[in-house]
C-alpha cells in the first residue's frame, strides 16, 4: 500500500526537493542552520545508487547557490549510495559527492544507521576523511555499546560528530535500553567531543541534556560557536528559536523526497503524539 504523503508532512519537509527549498528558507531567515537530507536507504540496485550520488550533487549545488551565505549542508545515508552493495563502489560514490561539496564549501554528515552497518559507515568514513577533513563528519550514538572507543578515535582524529541517543531497534546485546543509562552516555560523550573533537553537533531534543551541555560549556569556558544543538524538522519548533535567540547554534535536520516512510516510523516509534496525529489524519474526510 503506498501511503499518502499526508502523514508525514509534519516531520518531511516536502516530497521533492521544490517543496523542501521554502522551508529551508523559512528556517535559515530567523538564523537557524539546516542540514537536507534527501530520504532514501537501503537501496541493493547498484544504478539506482549512482543516480542518488547524482541527485546529492546536484543538491549540493543548488543549495550552495540559495544559502547566500547562511549555514546550509547535506546529511546522506551511505547505504542509500551503495553501502550494502560494496564498500569501493559506495566510496567511489561518496568521493563524487565530496568533490561537489569541496567545490561549493559544503559539509557532508554521513547519518548513522543499524548496528549492522556501524563498522562499515565508520571505515568509508576514515577512507575519505585524510583527503575531506573540512567537509566530512559522522554520528555517534550514546545507545551503542561500542560508542565510547568511538568517541575516542574521533577526538583522536579531531573530526566533526554528530551525537545522537540512536534511533534504530537494537538488541541489548549491542545497545543499552533503558533511559537513564542511555542519558548517562550521552552526556560522558557530550563532555568529551566538546573537550576533543570539533565542533560537534549535539543532536536531542530532550531538555535534560539540552541544560546538562548548556552548564557543561558555561563551567568549561567552551566558546558558542564552538559547537551546534541540532533537532528534526517539525520538533520543539519554538524551543529551536528560544535556543538561537539564547545565542546558541541550532542546525535543523530537514528531510525530503518520497521515501518518506522509514524515517517516519523511527519518528512514531519515539513519540506516541505522533502516532495520535496519524490516527486523527487517518479518519479525517
Ligand atoms: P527522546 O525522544 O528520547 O525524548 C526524551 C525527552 O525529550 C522526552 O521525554 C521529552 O521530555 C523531551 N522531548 C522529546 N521530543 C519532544 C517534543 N517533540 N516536544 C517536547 N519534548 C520533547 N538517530 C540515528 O540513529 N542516526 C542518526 O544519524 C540520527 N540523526 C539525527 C539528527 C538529528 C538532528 C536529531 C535531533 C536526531 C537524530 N537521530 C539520529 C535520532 C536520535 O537518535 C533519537 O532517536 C531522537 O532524537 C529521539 O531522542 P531525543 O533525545 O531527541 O528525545
Amino acid at each position: 500500500m503506498k501511503l499518502p504523503f499526508i502523514l508525514a508532512r509534519r516531520s518531511v519537509a516536502g516530497d521533492t526537493l521544490a517543496a523542501a527549498l521554502p522551508v529551508v528558507d523559512e528556517i535559515l531567515g530567523d538564523g537557524r542552520f539546516v542540514t537536507l537530507d534527501l530520504l532514501g536507504e537501503h537501496v541493493h540496485d547498484r544504478a539506482q545508487a549512482k543516480a542518488f550520488a547524482q541527485e546529492y550533487v546536484r543538491l549540493i549545488h543548488t543549495l550552495a547557490q540559495r544559502r547566500r551565505g547562511r549555514d546550509a549542508n547535506i546529511s546522506i545515508k551511505l547505504s542509500m549510495i551503495g553501502q550494502v552493495i560494496d564498500h569501493d563502489f559506495c566510496v567511489a560514490n561518496l568521493l563524487t559527492v565530496l568533490a561537489a561539496a569541496r567545490e561549493t564549501h559544503t559539509f557532508v554528515r554521513l547519518d548513522m544507521e543499524g548496528s549492522d552497518i556501524t563498522q562499515s559507515t565508520l571505515d568509508i568514513f576514515e577512507a575519505v576523511y585524510p583527503e575531506y577533513r573540512d567537509y566530512v563528519g559522522v554520528v555517534l550514538q550514546a545507545y551503542l555499546k561500542r560508542t565510547e572507543r568511538d568517541v575516542e578515535r574521533m577526538c583522536e582524529l579531531k573530526a566533526r560528530v554528530r551525537l545522537c541517543k540512536g534511533a534504530y531497534a537494537e538488541p541489548p546485546l549491542v545497545a543499552y535500553q533503558d533511559m537513564d543509562t542511555i542519558r548517562e552516555k550521552f552526556r560522558r560523550y557530550m563532555k568529551m567531543l566538546l573537550l576533543h573533537a570539533r565542533y560537534p553537533g549535539i543532536a536531542t531534543h530532550d531538555d535534560e541534556l539540552i541544560n546538562a551541555t548548556k552548564a557543561f560549556v558555561t563551567e568549561a569556558a567552551i566558546d558558542r560557536n564552538d559547537f551546534e544543538f541540532q533537532m528534526l524538522y517539525g520538533l520543539r519548533t519554538e524551543t529551536q528559536q528560544a535556543i538561537v535567540e539564547e545565542g546558541y547554534n541550532m542546525r535543523v535536520y530537514v528531510p525530503y523526497g518520497t521515501e518518506w516512510v522509514p524515517y517516519f516510523s523511527r519518528r512514531l516509534r519515539e513519540r506516541k503524539e505522533n502516532v495520535a496525529f496519524i490516527i486523527k489524519n487517518l479518519f479525517r474526510k
